[in-house]
């Protein structure tokens, strides 16, 4: 029987805001395995770049996809194919300029793996995974299974994957175009980028409201530098927190508190927080 390699490990060691108490980790290598490591309760993991874990970790497993799931070696400049859901990123951009293919350029800078970016519908104003993202091969009751990206619901940091499934492969198109070009379109992307912190973070912590950024209302309303123990409020950007050592998840619930207190505009939370359930979002 396949099997996946189980171990006790914090979460602060998977997640980009370094916050997370205890779980157990199934990685799993290949399809066959996801059988035995689904038939208790569990969730998945991508790169763990827009969770807030709970000090007290998660009860039940977390599956990560391992490398056998990361096809960014294989990618050789096909305009249509199908990619591992452990396949970074930022690596997929970057190759994509080099192979002279469009439609990526404006998630640089999203260190997700594609699993996370479909899961988030991950993005900017310059692009989204929407754009490219035709299919999906999810793992769900005990069997994969096709869905087509327009099932997906996919919108503003939203899409609808059916409860529990493991997203293990998609099907992405991209349009021919030139490296130069297809650099240039990253430069505009990497320069609105700029005013965003290089220290331990989950990325935006808020949605942005329709027609506004949380980060401008943040900002507005004097909390850049707000700390809470090692859990600051951004100096470069308002809807950034960062972790400037040793924050814990309680450090981040009561400065995400504090800011909802603080500000007008209702905020709707856009990291998943885990390990919280029965407590308001
Ligand atoms: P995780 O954070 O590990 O998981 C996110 C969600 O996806 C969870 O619910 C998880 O269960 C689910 N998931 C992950 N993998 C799978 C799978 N294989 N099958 C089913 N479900 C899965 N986001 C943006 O949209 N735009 C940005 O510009 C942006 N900038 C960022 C900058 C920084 C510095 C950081 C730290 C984060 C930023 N983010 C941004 C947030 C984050 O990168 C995205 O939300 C990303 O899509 C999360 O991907 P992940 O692989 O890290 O997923
Ligand atoms: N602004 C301020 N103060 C701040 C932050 C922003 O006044 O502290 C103002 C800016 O001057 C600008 C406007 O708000 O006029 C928008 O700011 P920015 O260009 O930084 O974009 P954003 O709306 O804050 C969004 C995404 C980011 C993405 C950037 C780049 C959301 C919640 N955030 O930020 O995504 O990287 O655009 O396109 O949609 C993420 O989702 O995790 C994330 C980082």
């Amino acid at each position: 029987m396949p099997r996946a390699e189980v171990r006790r490990i914090e979460l602060r060691e998977l997640t980009t805001l370094k916050v997370g108490g205890p779980a157990e980790l199934w990685e799993v290598d290949e399809v066959d395995a996801l059988t035995e490591a689904t038939a208790e309760p569990y969730r998945v993991i991508g790169a763990g770049s827009n969770l807030l874990v709970s000090d007290a970790g998660v009860p039940e497993r977390v599956i990560r996809l391992g490398r056998s799931f990361n096809d960014i070696a294989s990618f050789r400049g096909e305009r249509e194919l199908w990619l591992g859901a452990a396949t970074p990123l930022p690596g997929l951009v970057r190759r994509a300029q080099r192979l002279g293919l469009s439609g990526l350029e404006g998630l640089l800078g999203v260190p997700a793996v594609l699993g996370g970016a479909v899961a988030m519908n991950a993005g900017t104003r310059f692009g989204e995974m929407s754009d490219t993202l035709q299919e999906v091969e999810v793992f769900v009751n005990g069997a994969l299974e096709r869905l087509r990206a327009d099932a997906l619901e996919l919108a503003y940091r939203h899409a609808r994957l059916p409860d529990g499934a493991v997203l293990v492969r998609a099907r992405l198109r991209l349009a021919a175009s030139d490296p130069e070009r297809v650099q240039q379109r990253m430069d505009v992307v990497d320069a609105a980028r700029k005013g965003q912190p290089k220290v331990k973070s989950a990325g935006c912590a808020f949605k942005n409201p329709p027609g506004d950024s949380a980060g401008r209302i943040i900002d507005a309303a004097g909390l850049k530098g707000l700390r809470v123990g090692d859990a600051m409020v951004a100096l470069e950007h308002g809807n950034f927190i960062v972790n400037l050592g040793h924050a814990t998840a309680r450090d981040v619930c009561q400065l995400l508190q504090r800011i909802r207190e603080r500000t007008s505009v209702p905020l709707e939370l856009e990291w998943r927080r885990w390990g919280f359930e029965g407590e308001a979002a």
